[in-house]
């Protein structure tokens, strides 16, 4: 039988045949490397050059438990033998999704009691604003500078961390209003304060955030907007991430997600918690939200994906027992969500946090890998080191002490890292090198990663021949 064009470009072995396949793909998906994955265990991925990558991304934080996780590969050949697809509207639940069930609702606050699943946290996030708008009868969502929340419209239009989301695709999902958000680094409050530095410094161990102090302007400011373009009885409901993931890695300081839920109390608002890329233990607690100190916030709606089935596509989200009230059956559904294959799976990943600990690895792996990235900030312009747990995150600077960062400079470090088989992503709009690693990682393959990287840095910020190869 001839061999099928594209495969046997791929036998070749051409160096071009990435650039050649990618061809018949869609070029609005961006790509950071050109290697060919064939296959992967653990925290390393194998390209079809026979390369091996060390993996600080795991697919943009959604493979909690590594790559190929022996009990998750045998619960999904297990399931995948009995049953791999029923319609959620058409049997009352399926075995795996009772046994999620119970997992879920010993992880998730007690009054999160009802659950509804999807198959991305895009979709997640728009049924959220669904129940939101449906429950309250009010129209207005608020969300916050810098915030990814996904690429479906809904989503879309609570997304403002890049432009490019959002560019050419108006009109939008109206009635969002946009609300800023503590960058405490670039904070002009914080700046001009006199004792603003000691607000906010670079700490490698224990907690720093909790020390971390804020000007409460952005606080002040959504106090404004529910005066002036939102008012509470139009508005149903507050969106966040607990970190700012795709928006740069930003921690909240202390009191801001208090402060959340206390106007969304006052006001009848509802509070959304997007935790698709933070929760599912990625932070050292299983839901990112769950850090704040004194008084617990919890959420009236918790969107999660991502890390909840170790890459397998799922997602969904927790509501207070009341919140589908006024949606009437047929509302909501979907043909693949709370599929038995990704109900199992999910099923198997949290029970390898558990058993393996990954929580306490989590916190453990993230002050090494923080620690590491504070040093390395005494020999490079790293301005802040932020994260918590297995996101983590460097700001960078410029290359001549200048104040405002090259443009590219991270991509440039990331292409460096590539070069040396080590995989890394950026964040945000500004120059913010990002970890996402997976919650297995091990202690070796954190420093061999801090190694990598400060070659890196070496190559980009003081090698006199570095360009910065961006493209
Ligand atoms: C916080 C957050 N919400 C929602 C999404 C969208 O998830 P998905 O890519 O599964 O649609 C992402 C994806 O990165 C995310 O980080």
């Amino acid at each position: 039988m001839p061999k099928r064009a594209l495969s046997a470009v791929l036998d070749s072995g051409a160096t071009s045949a990435a650039s050649v396949i990618r061809r018949h793909l869609s070029p609005a998906v961006a790509n950071t490397s050109d290697f060919i994955a064939e296959r992967a265990s653990g925290s390393y991925i194998y390209s079809t050059d026979g390369q091996k990558h060390l993996d600080m991304v795991a697919s943009l934080g959604a493979l909690s438990t590594g790559h190929c996780h022996p009990k998750v590969v045998n619960a999904i050949q297990k399931q995948a033998a009995s049953l791999i697809h029923s319609q959620q509207n058409i049997f009352a639940a399926t075995t795996p999704l009772v046994g999620l069930l119970d997992r879920m609702m010993e992880i998730t606050a007690p009054s999160l009691t009802r659950f509804f699943f999807a198959n991305s946290g895009s979709e997640a996030v728009d049924n959220a604003i669904k129940i939101a708008r449906g429950h309250t009868k009010r129209q207005n969502i608020i969300c916050f500078e810098n915030s990814f929340h996904g690429r479906t419209y809904g989503a879309m239009a609570v997304t403002t961390c890049k432009t490019y989301y959002r560019q050419g695709f108006a009109p939008l999902m109206p009635q969002v209003v946009v609300a800023p958000y503590p960058y405490c680094l670039h904070c002009k409050v914080r700046e001009a304060h006199p004792d603003g530095d000691s607000w906010y410094k670079v700490q490698p161990n224990g907690n720093p955030y909790e020390a971390r102090g804020c000007c409460n302007a952005p606080i002040d400011a959504l106090k404004w907007i529910l005066k002036q373009q939102s008012a509470p009885s139009d508005t149903a409901a507050i969106i966040i991430e607990p970190i700012m993931g795709e928006g740069g890695v930003l921690v909240p300081p202390p009191g801001f997600l208090p402060a959340l839920r206390q106007i969304c109390n006052e006001h009848g608002i509802l509070l959304i918690i997007d935790e698709v890329q933070v929760g599912v233990g990625r932070t050292g607690e299983w839901w990112g939200h769950q850090h704040v100190s004194g008084t617990a916030i919890e959420p009236d709606i918790m969107i999660f994906a991502k890390g909840i089935a170790s890459g397998f596509p799922f997602a969904g989200l927790a509501t207070r027992e009341h919140l589908f009230e006024g949606l009437s059956p047929g509302t909501m559904g979907g043909t693949y969500g709370a599929g038995p294959l990704a109900c199992a799976t999910a099923c198997a990943t949290l029970d390898v946090i558990k058993e393996e600990k990954l929580l306490d690895n989590a916190t453990a792996r993230g002050r090494q890998l923080a620690s590491g990235l504070v040093e390395l900030a005494e020999r490079y312009p790293i301005l802040d080191v932020r994260g918590r747990g297995l996101i983590c995150a460097a700001e960078l600077g410029s290359r001549g002490g200048a104040a405002s960062a090259e443009p590219g400079i991270a991509a440039a470090v990331t292409k460096a890292a590539g070069r040396r088989n080590l995989l890394l992503c950026t964040a945000g709009a500004r120059e913010v090198l990002r970890f996402l690693p997976p919650l297995t990682v091990s202690e070796g393959e954190i420093d061999k990663a801090l190694h990598i990287l400060g070659e890196s840095l070496e190559e980009v910020f003081n090698s006199s021949a570095a360009q910065l190869k961006v493209a």
